[in-house]
């Protein structure tokens, strides 16, 4: 009996203690995970890392909601519950109050509400001088229009996506999830008039841990040397990139590369990518897809003429990846421009027709913006240049589109123009919407979607009626698309008597824009496309950021869309069949040094008849050159990377008071304590407590 007390009073004690050390516990383990959310992540060029990134086992803090400037105050300096998770409208997701919180030790992180459309005032993320030190201008070219002196592109760049955050930055969707933590918020969090809310506390837990430090030049040395010495290496960051896509309209042999004797070519370009503050969304309306969908359209209006009247220059269609981080794809391509690693060198290029943002049009106004230094250096440059105006100002008076050219003096936006002039004095014009500063209000940010670019549908319409419900926008597109594509004709030497077969249909922007900005997965981009591509489409807008290559062999699904509508566009159907169609060697006329050989679905909307298209379009990879030359602190070439991470989580449960956690521990420790005393008090003393028992004791343990 002595030793069974002895034991009895020992579990008693034990379980107390465990009950006490978790009684607060039992509500910390009701985690609610927060499916939709976004992170912000690390990104690092040359120089500098910037984004966001939580501690390794994540960042925890008592949630309060930023309303009023008080909230500020109580977050910042006067809270009892340091560090906060801070939970904020979109509202206050401003430099000045994102600054405050960098510099605080009082932030454990930062979870934003993002609505569907900005603030009236504008906002972006993106600096004010986007691509400021990898364009054209710099102290040995024009140093006077260098650092955007005088023409402040993105006037409402607040530059946060340039910031290094300390803590991790998610965003949420306003949904029903967002009306759980702020449930959550008010049950717990809210103390009674104004008074220090009490225990338990509403917490949130998010994690966004970053492998990579520093910078590019530190990562990739980091990456090296783990490749060199390290039996299962582990990559730390990767190159920012993706793929090109071009075509020219007249096929050119691919197996020679470098300069091409009889070949001038026209080229149209434009960018494929955009980003945001958070990882991996970026919907560009205005700032991408307006300007591809514009090329696009252009490129299928020009089609039947080209083949009908071939003008007597080429063109080469161009769409840029990875732009908006210093240009990684046109410098990619000019690159093997210049190493006789593509089609064509510079020598083949005749003048280039960029196409910028153009979907915020004032009126009918489209702005054609030149190089000053070029043509001023050089009469035949600017010779070439006023043609190339002059063509477009007779095309525009046809169309119902009014074109005017900013001051004599302005440099160009950026554009991939400028890594053309970088390496050669080429004619050429960057047609955009505005004359200086960008009509853009939320460059490189979440709200530049389909809503800013009215492309919206009455509500009573079915997915599939939206598809061709012609929105005013998609005509204004199809104008610009029509400009573009009568210009280019002419640019190419065509003939005016031709024009007027050449117009872009308000129908196909229409589809193109429902496919890039609402949903790709619609029976448009679906008869476009092949069938076995099962990953292709999405019942989503597609995100314009350019990211990294997940496995060696992963293309955008931007990319891949844009490739197959432009061999849809500009190529024709054969009779091959689907093994042909991989690969046609021995067909008569076909062959794939000159053409590339697209297996798609066919017919929109009756019975599909898959086919074979043979077009000139290909991919090239779209890796900033200084990868190739490791040179990771290169002035010259896009040095960015993008950091690798294990975990990205976000979720909210119950807390104790750090006291009571600690007075939870306290009270068991001293628990355990009397507990192990009276055991062996009564272990010991056991024979004159218990004296009637007759076993002897002293194991009790
Ligand atoms: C940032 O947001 C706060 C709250 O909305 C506002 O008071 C403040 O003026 C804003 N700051 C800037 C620089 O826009
Ligand atoms: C951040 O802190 C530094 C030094 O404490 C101060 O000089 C700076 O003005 C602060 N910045 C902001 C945005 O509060
Ligand atoms: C001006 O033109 C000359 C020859 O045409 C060329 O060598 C020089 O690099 C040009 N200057 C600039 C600033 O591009
Ligand atoms: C900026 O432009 C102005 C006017 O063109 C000029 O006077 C000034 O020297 C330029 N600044 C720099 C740093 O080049
Ligand atoms: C890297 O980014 C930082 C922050 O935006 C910038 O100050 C710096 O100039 C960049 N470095 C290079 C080499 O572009
Ligand atoms: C969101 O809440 C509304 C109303 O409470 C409900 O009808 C809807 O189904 C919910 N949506 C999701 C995705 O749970
Ligand atoms: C997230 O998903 C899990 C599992 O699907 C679900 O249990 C949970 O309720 C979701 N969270 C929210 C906030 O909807
Ligand atoms: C392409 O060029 C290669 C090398 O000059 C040549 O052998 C081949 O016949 C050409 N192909 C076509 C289709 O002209
Ligand atoms: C979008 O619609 C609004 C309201 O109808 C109008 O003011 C605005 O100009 C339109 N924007 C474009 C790009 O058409
Ligand atoms: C063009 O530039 C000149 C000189 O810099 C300036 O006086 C004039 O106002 C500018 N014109 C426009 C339309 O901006
Ligand atoms: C358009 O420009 C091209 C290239 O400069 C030129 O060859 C052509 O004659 C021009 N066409 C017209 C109609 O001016
Ligand atoms: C193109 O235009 C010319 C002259 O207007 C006309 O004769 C010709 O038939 C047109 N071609 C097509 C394919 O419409």
């Amino acid at each position: 009996m002595g030793p069974g007390f002895a034991k009895w009073i020992i579990t008693v004690a034990f379980c107390w203690l465990i009950q006490i050390a978790s009684g607060n516990s039992v509500e910390q383990k009701i985690y609610v995970e927060l499916n939709n959310t976004v992170p912000c992540v690390r990104l690092l060029n040359a120089t500098h890392q910037m984004g966001c990134q939580s501690s390794i086992s994540g960042n925890t803090g008592v949630l309060h909601m930023l309303e009023t400037d008080s909230d500020l105050d109580i977050i910042l300096r006067t809270g009892p519950h340091a560090p906060y998770m801070v939970l904020m409208d979109a509202g206050f997701f401003n430099s000045s109050i994102m600054l405050r919180m960098k510099n605080s030790t009082r932030i454990a992180g930062v979870a934003v509400v993002i609505p569907n459309s900005g603030p009236l005032e504008g906002f972006s993320p993106h600096n004010t001088c986007p691509n400021q030190h990898t364009g054209v201008y710099s102290d040995s070219y024009g140093p006077r229009l260098a650092d955007c002196n005088g023409t402040i592109w993105n006037r409402l760049g607040n530059g946060l996506s340039f910031e290094d955050f300390k803590f991790p930055i998610f965003s949420l969707k306003d949904d029903n999830q967002t009306g759980v933590i702020r449930k959550c918020v008010s049950d717990h969090n809210m103390g009674v008039n104004g008074s220090t809310p009490a225990f338990p506390l509403c917490a949130m837990q998010l994690f966004s841990h970053m492998h990579a430090v520093t910078s590019t030049a530190t990562c990739m040395r980091r990456n090296d040397i783990q490749n060199n010495y390290s039996l299962n290496p582990e990559t730390v960051c990767d190159p920012l990139g993706d793929y090109n896509v071009w075509a020219p309209l007249r096929p050119i042999n691919s197996t020679e590369k470098g300069h091409k004797a009889n070949e001038s070519v026209v080229v149209a370009a434009t960018r494929l990518d955009g980003r945001t503050f958070f990882w991996d969304i970026a919907t560009g309306a205005e700032g991408t897809v307006a300007g591809f969908v514009t090329l696009l359209a252009a490129s299928q209006a020009l089609k039947l003429t080209a083949r009908q009247a071939p003008p007597p220059r080429n063109i080469l269609f161009a769409f840029f990846q990875g732009e908006a981080f210093d240009y990684i794809g046109s410098s990619r391509m000019v690159y093997d421009m210049e190493n006789n690693n593509f089609l064509i060198d510079l020598e083949n290029v005749h003048s280039v027709l960029e196409i910028g943002q153009v979907g915020l049009r004032r009126g009918s106004e489209l702005w054609l913006h030149t190089d000053p230094v070029s043509r001023r250096n050089d009469t035949s440059v600017n010779t070439e240049v006023e043609k190339l105006l002059k063509n477009m100002t007779s095309v525009a008076a046809a169309l119902s589109l009014s074109l005017a050219e900013p001051n004599a003096t302005q440099p160009l936006p950026p554009s991939s123009f400028q890594r053309f002039l970088r390496s050669r004095q080429i004619p050429g014009v960057v047609l955009a919407d505005h004359q200086s500063a960008f009509n853009n209000r939320y460059y490189e940010s979440v709200y530049d979607n389909a809503a800013y670019l009215n492309v919206t549908y009455p509500s009573d319409l079915t997915p599939e009626e939206q598809l061709v419900f012609v929105t005013d926008t998609a005509k204004a597109l199809a104008e610009v698309a029509t400009l573009v594509a009568r210009s280019l004709y002419l640019q190419a030497g065509g003939e005016d008597s031709q024009l007027d077969n050449i117009t872009a249909d308000p129908n196909i922007v229409t589809q193109l824009l429902y496919g890039f900005l609402i949903q790709s997965n619609n029976s448009y981009f679906r008869s476009l496309t092949n069938p076995e591509d099962k990953s292709l489409l999405e019942s989503q807008a597609p995100q314009y950021y350019v990211g990294v290559p997940i496995t060696a062999n992963t293309i955008k699904r931007s990319t891949r869309m844009v490739q197959y509508l432009l061999a849809n566009y500009i190529g024709n159907p054969t009779s091959l069949n689907q093994s042909k169609c991989q690969d046609p060697s021995g067909m008569p006329g076909e062959s794939k040094e000159l053409y590339s050989y697209l297996w798609v679905r066919g017919a929109n909307g009756s019975e599909p008849s898959p086919f074979c298209v043979r077009s000139t379009v290909r991919r090239t990879h779209a890796i900033s050159p200084a990868f190739e030359l490791k040179q990771y602190d290169s002035q010259t070439y896009s040095t960015w990377t993008e950091s690798r991470w294990k975990l990205i989580r976000a979720r909210i449960f119950l807390v104790a008071s750090h006291e009571l956690e600690m007075l939870t521990l306290g009270v068991g420790l001293a628990v355990l304590l009397l507990s192990l005393f009276v055991t062996y008090f009564v272990s010991t003393k056991a024979d004159l407590i218990f004296a009637p028992a007759q076993e002897s004791t002293g194991t009790a343990y």
